[in-house]
């Protein structure tokens, strides 16, 4: 892993979707110049609504290049793209259409495919051609979002469940223990090949899945699965609010570094 977890402590979760789009930004740019276009994968939840009302609401929005980012997905849930719980659906809605994005930069999961078995070979499939690389490699996002479920789950990668141990293939089907149960999902090892990690964590809800996540060593990651995101390569970094950063041993100890 390249470097321990930055962390930046924001007061809430307008200030975390402002730092963060910021940072959007900044990393795109970066690499649009260096490799003439930005792939990104988006992640799924709520969370991203207020990342995505800030990206359209910047100053910077206007004159950015939009035609040279790819949007992806880290995971996806299975239902169709217009259904309220669609994390294309909120991108769509949320990012997509009030930037007028052309549709070719799009990569949106299938997630209203009856086969999720064949839907996630599909993705795959799309990596393989976009990307240009080939298994066992794996394709290296220059942004990949993240939320943290409570259960410490990132992307649809769930405590205990089977896919958490794939390290071959890039994209596989999974089962949320929660809300929709069918899922599409990128994988660990996809997670950690990305130029840049970058999670989204708001809400006292979070607090004790950020408290293991960053304090305690001995947690079983198949049980915390966030504990499984270490870049190989890449930076990591958390945008959290205080509430979600409240059970943090260096906050109770006042190191007040990781404050904005
Ligand atoms: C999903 C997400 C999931 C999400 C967390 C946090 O499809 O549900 O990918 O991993 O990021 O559950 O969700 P909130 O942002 O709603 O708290």
């Amino acid at each position: 892993m390249a470097g321990l977890p930055e962390l930046r402590v924001l007061e809430n979760l307008e200030e975390v979707a402002r730092e963060a789009a910021e940072f959007f930004y900044e990393s795109a740019d970066e690499a649009i110049a260096t490799r003439g276009l930005c792939r990104v994968a988006l992640s799924g939840g709520s969370t991203p609504k207020a990342l995505y009302e800030q990206l359209v609401r910047s100053p910077r929005s206007g004159r950015f290049p939009w035609a040279k980012m790819q949007f992806y997905f880290g995971d996806e849930r299975c239902v169709p793209p217009t259904h309220a719980e669609s994390n294309f659906g909120l991108a769509d809605a949320a990012l997509f259409r009030p930037l007028s994005l052309e549709a070719q930069g799009i990569f949106r999961m299938k997630g209203e495919a009856e086969d999720t078995e064949q839907a996630a070979r599909d993705y795959e499939a799309l990596l393989l051609k976009q990307f240009g690389v080939r298994p066992p490699a794996f394709p290296p996002f220059d942004l990949l979002f993240l939320g943290l479920g409570d259960d410490a789950h990132i992307a649809s990668l769930f405590p205990g469940t089977a896919a958490l141990d794939e390290r071959r293939r890039w994209v596989v089907p999974n089962q949320a223990p929660r809300g929709v149960p069918n899922r599409l999902t990128l994988t660990v090892p996809v997670l950690n090949q990305a130029e840049a990690v970058v999670f989204l964590v708001t809400g006292s809800g979070k607090a004790p899945a950020v408290r293991t996540v960053f304090d305690d060593p001995a947690a079983d990651a198949r049980q915390f699965p966030a504990r499984l995101v270490r870049p190989e390569k890449g930076r990591l970094i958390w945008f959290a609010d205080r509430a979600a950063a409240a059970q943090l041993a260096m906050l109770s100890r006042g190191d007040s570094s990781h404050e904005e």
